[in-house]
């Protein structure tokens, strides 16, 4: 024992790099406005799935094939073109893990979810950031001259989180025949609220991974499952770096009934669309600047009174998220949407604020 200090040999990029920052915990029973959870929560038949798992099925180990024979033709697609993973996070770790090593690059156009940067990071990967305009229009000439240098990976979020913005099937279709030699990751996490898909594109296309999640439309959060959708010579790869019991049974057979009950699903999102109507009529008439979101959640921009409006809504429990880090500009502020209900007491509470 050489004393407290001794931590064996992490590799260097965590050695030296910066923790991710840490998730705010007690948010249980306050308005959680702040990480694009479903705030008209889960379905009641996925409740009654959990309620129905044995003893006996808890004692063992998940059996995710059969899960994903079962689920697959949900999505339209094969069961060997599917994975299931404790959620997207997971799935970015999965994909860093096959496509990314030192040396490579990575293309990101920022700000957009973090943990792309986070697992490219970690690899020692050369990240090519390109980023939105103050408008928050994508940068599409600049992608399409990048992926001609043939990045290993490019993450893209659709819808953006966290500008909200939308592409649309043709303009992925450019990009996915300008990529060459780079997977092109479709994060797919709000598709339920933008119902804009390449989903069916990968039976076709090699150079395509598309991710679905349970955390937002369908409530799971807690739960951590998604899905990696890809052509199955990829998947087939995907697998042999996977962990063999990524998902738990509980989270499997809360997806499959998730799955099943889409009535759920479409009263959320309209619940949702309701809601962001109703926010952003509010906030246009208190004057604060709103871009455009195919998701369900709004970026604004508060200008200089941001972060005290941002701590003003805390002490009145209200959670939002503060984008000033991501923008490097004070004001922009992330809102995620809920029920009518809740959007009306957000707008009485911010009305009393401005
Ligand atoms: C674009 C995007 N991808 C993935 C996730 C995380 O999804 P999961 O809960 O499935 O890990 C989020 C969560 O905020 C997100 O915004």
């Amino acid at each position: 024992m050489r004393g407290a200090k001794q931590t064996g040999m992490p590799r260097r990029a965590l050695a030296e790099g910066h923790a991710r920052p840490p998730m705010l915990e007690k948010r249980m029973g306050k308005m959680r406005l702040d990480m694009n959870e479903n705030l008209p929560g889960c379905s009641s038949k996925v409740r009654a799935a959990l309620r129905r798992l044995s003893a006996e099925g808890l004692s063992m180990y998940p059996e995710k094939e059969r899960a994903v024979a079962r689920m697959a033709p949900g999505f339209g697609v094969h069961a060997d073109e599917m994975l299931v993973v404790s959620g997207i996070d997971d799935a970015l770790r999965l994909i860093a893990d096959v496509y990314i090593e030192r040396g490579r690059s990575v293309l990101l156009v920022e700000p957009t979810f973090p943990m792309y940067r986070f697992y490219a990071e970690q690899r020692d990967a050369k990240i090519r950031s390109l980023r939105y305009d103050r408008e928050m229009r994508f940068p599409m000439r600049e992608v399409l001259r990048v992926l001609r240098t043939e990045p290993a990976v490019f993450f893209l979020a659709n819808p953006n989180n966290p500008t909200g913005n939308l592409l649309d099937a043709r303009t992925l279709g450019t990009i996915l025949n300008a990529a060459a030699r780079t997977l092109v990751v479709v994060d797919e996490a709000y598709f339920e609220f933008s119902g804009v898909t390449v989903l069916p594109q990968v039976r076709q296309r090699r150079n395509l991974a598309v991710t679905r999640t349970f955390s937002k439309a369908a409530g799971l959060a807690g739960l951590r499952v998604g899905c990696v959708f890809a052509h199955r010579d990829v998947t087939t790869i995907l697998k042999r770096a996977q962990a063999p019991f990524p998902v738990g049974t509980a989270a499997l057979a809360a997806a499959e009934a998730a799955l099943k009950d889409r009535a759920f699903v479409r009263r959320a999102v309209r619940e949702i669309r309701q809601g962001r109507a109703i926010l952003e009529r509010g906030l246009s008439r208190l004057g604060v600047r709103v871009f455009p979101s195919g998701a369900n959640f709004l970026l604004v921009d508060f200008g200089a009174r941001g972060p005290a409006v941002v701590a003003a809504l805390k002490r009145r429990d209200i959670l939002v998220r503060d984008q000033a880090g991501s923008f490097e500009r004070r004001g922009f502020v992330r809102i995620t949407i809920g029920t009518p209900k809740q959007m009306r007491k957000f707008l009485g509470v911010l009305e009393t604020l401005l």
